[in-house]
């Protein structure tokens, strides 16, 4: 049986439950169903390992596959919400691990009802009979084929034409109002990701001590691997990155067999899924354990670049400030150096960093690493509506960076140079509280710590 989250409470699940079904209520009411997903093979009889759905997990706290979620929200009469999940087999159970089944399941997930998933088709034939509507996750779910899923089940509730009640003519797409659900963090959700964040740190720092020119780039994500694992993580929130040298300019190189070099940057980009919640931490570091000159100097432009952009998010601040300010110290930097020929003024109205700096800012950070949630304030007439303003409890990445390639036409002395540095902030009353910190940016810092590694 999959664990339940040490800090499983029903009734929050309950409660996120009850806040979508006042939603569908507000909306004319109906059935919703929300699908975690299946094992999806790798190769021959292996699969991939099992990650549940975000917004199912959201909303259930259930980590099985196979298995959905069915709220019903019906003017006058109470919501119910129903789980449809594997049955018990003692025989799958024996290979694969115990499953909850649907009995153990309602009664500790707080279901109204439950049974099992190889009777969804039956079941939801009958369940949309009498609704006009359906709501789903229509994008960003793990089910990309769930339209004909839906498509099947009112079909089949449309075929006996005896029924004389209304079959759903409407899909709402429920992404929307759940991701909006899913922006603001609760001090539990927080408290969690505090502790992936901690658990990531120290995997940087890990990997920094480790690193030795010659080594592969794997060597050091097993290292990280090997903390993320020891400390109670599940699993990489993603695919670890960890790019030296020329590799750094490519922005998600995958930790692979090249060999890093005596005065390589390493430039890595990994967290860790604690929970379900996901860290994201950039740091970029000299192998040698000393920054060359250009390094240095672009090192320091990026880490002025993530100050600027850290004292651009607090609460009413529009979630664009940190990268306007980004952007600023990235092209003042990029024409101190002689890289970019041009004023202030000029590099900016033409946009002339895109070459060496082509990403945003930030990004929400949650049950996704790149987490669900508007960027825009949705007003629904606006052509272009204004980007969001920060709330306390939003949680973001801020992580500018540089990267030099030969094309670009920047002097020789900087190319092949890579440069990030990713923070993860938590929105507080008054600012913004960095939960990554437990690994350093300040460059001396980062150089005592790298030579820490090569003593003895
Ligand atoms: N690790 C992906 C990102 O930083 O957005
Ligand atoms: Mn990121
Ligand atoms: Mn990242």
């Amino acid at each position: 049986m999959s664990l339940v989250h040490p800090l499983h409470e029903t009734s929050v699940y309950q409660a996120r439950r009850e806040r979508v079904a006042q939603w569908m209520l507000a909306h004319g009411g109906g059935i919703a169903v929300v699908p975690t997903g299946g094992l999806r093979m790798r190769n021959a009889d292996t699969s991939y390992p099992f990650r549940f759905d975000s917004h199912f997990y959201y909303l259930t706290g259930f980590t099985e596959p196979d298995a959905w979620l069915a709220i019903i929200a019906r003017e006058g009469q109470p919501t119910q919400s129903w789980l449809l999940c594997q049955p018990k087999n003692p025989e799958s159970e024996t290979w694969d691990g115990k499953r909850w089944g649907p009995d153990a399941a309602k009664e500790a997930f707080g279901f109204d009802g439950a049974l099992s998933v190889d009777d969804i088709d039956t079941w939801m034939a009958q369940q949309l009979v009498g609704h006009k509507q359906v709501f789903a996750p229509l994008h960003r779910s793990s089910v990309q084929d769930l339209p004909a899923y839906l498509q099947r089940w009112i079909n089949a509730a449309r075929t006996p034409v005896r029924v004389a009640k209304p079959v759903p003519t409407h899909w709402i797409d429920l992404t929307p109002t759940v991701s909006h659900h899913r922006l603001v963090k609760d001090n539990r959700e927080l408290d969690v990701m505090r502790e992936s964040a901690r658990i990531a740190a120290l995997g940087h720092c890990a990997a920094m001590r480790a690193v030795a020119p010659g080594m592969a780039e794997r060597g050091l994500e097993a290292e990280l691997l090997g903390v993320f694992l020891r400390e109670g993580a599940q699993a990489a929130a993603y695919q670890t990155i960890v790019a030296s040298g020329a590799n750094a300019c490519i922005l998600h190189h995958a930790a692979g067999a090249s060999q890093i070099g005596e005065n390589d940057l390493v430039l890595i980009d990994a967290g860790c899924e604690l929970h379900g919640y996901a860290s994201d931490i950039t740091r970029t570091f000299p192998a040698s354990g000393r920054f060359t000159p250009e390094q240095a100097a672009l090192y320091d432009i990026v880490l002025a670049a993530q100050d600027a952009a850290v004292a651009n998010t607090a609460p009413g601040l529009s979630f664009n400030a940190g990268h306007e300010a980004a952007v600023n110290v990235l092209t003042q930097g990029l024409i101190d150096e002689g890289i970019i020929q041009a004023s202030l003024e000029e590099a900016t109205e033409k946009g002339l960093y895109r070459p060496f700096y082509m990403h945003r800012t930030g990004h929400w950070l949650g049950l996704d690493v790149h987490d669900a949630g508007p960027y825009r304030e949705t007003e629904e007439d606006a052509d272009e509506p204004d980007w969001r303003r920060l709330e306390p409890g939003m949680v973001l990445t801020i992580e500018p960076g540089l990267y030099i390639t030969p094309e670009s036409g920047a002097p020789e002395k900087f190319w092949n140079i890579g440069i990030r540095i990713e923070d993860d902030a938590v929105v507080t009353e008054t600012g913004c509280e960095l939960i990554t910190r437990g690994v350093p940016v300040a460059r001396q810092e980062i150089e005592a710590l790298v030579q820490s590694g090569k003593l003895g």
